[in-house]
């Protein structure tokens, strides 16, 4: 599988969205990371489907949208209606994992399910092979800018494990942390879609930070 770099705008200057979603778009991303945070299941309060309805009419990126929320389920629709490509709830938010699966495929979504740092693999074996991404968070969720936890690299092997045994196509993406150091061992594990937040929009070459990412 090829390798994906998905910028997350969180790190990106929020006064110019527009553009700062052009710029990686011309510097290579083919997917955006959008995190949506609402100050209950993180700490912190980021955007809505407002927010991403405006940009999607400035952009053909992906939209990979990670919902950071309690109760998902109740805001898939209007995800979806904004442009959401691909929307990733949290297992740890969600109690019925296949009925909110089913929900984000009547939207005509991707589907992709995400864990915590200090949530185990098994928590979502059974569940694994009916989305098309599992999101491992390298970090603790809520802000850009911390540091890679390295107990994920363990995670993301066993995740692909399952994946490959299933003989199913499915994204493993990794979240938290990646730069030009850590990407190394997190490719080695078999994840394939990238997330960078700082690490891209800190960088003063966007191009330049997203091609290390990918070779
Ligand atoms: C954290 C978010 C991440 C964040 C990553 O809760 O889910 O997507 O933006 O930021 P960096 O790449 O700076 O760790
Ligand atoms: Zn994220």
């Amino acid at each position: 599988m090829s390798i994906i770099v998905s910028p997350s705008i969180l790190s990106a200057d929020f006064a110019y969205l527009a553009d700062e979603i052009k710029a990686v778009e011309q510097a290579g991303a083919e997917w955006l990371h959008i995190d949506v945070m609402d100050g209950h299941f993180v700490p912190n309060i980021t955007i809505g489907p407002v927010v991403i309805s405006k940009i999607r009419k400035h952009s053909s990126l992906f939209f990979d949208v990670h919902l950071m929320i309690d109760d998902p389920m109740q805001y898939v629709k209007d995800f979806a209606n904004a442009g959401a490509d691909l929307i990733t709830f949290h297992a740890e938010a969600v109690t019925d994992h296949n009925a909110a699966i089913q929900l984000i495929r009547s939207f005509n979504c991707k589907v992709g399910i995400s864990i915590n740092p200090e949530t185990s693999v098994d928590t979502i074996k059974e569940i694994i092979t009916k989305v098309d991404l599992v999101l491992l968070m390298s970090v603790h969720p809520g802000f850009g800018g911390q540091r890679f936890i390295t107990d994920v690299l363990p995670k993301i092997q066993e995740v692909k494990r399952i994946i490959d045994n299933s003989g199913k196509n499915i994204d493993i993406e990794v979240d938290g942390g990646i730069n030009d150091t850590t990407v190394k061992k997190v490719v080695e594990s078999g994840a394939n879609i990238l997330v960078a937040g700082s690490y891209v929009f800190k960088h003063n070459d966007y191009k330049k930070a997203i091609d290390s990412l990918k070779n």
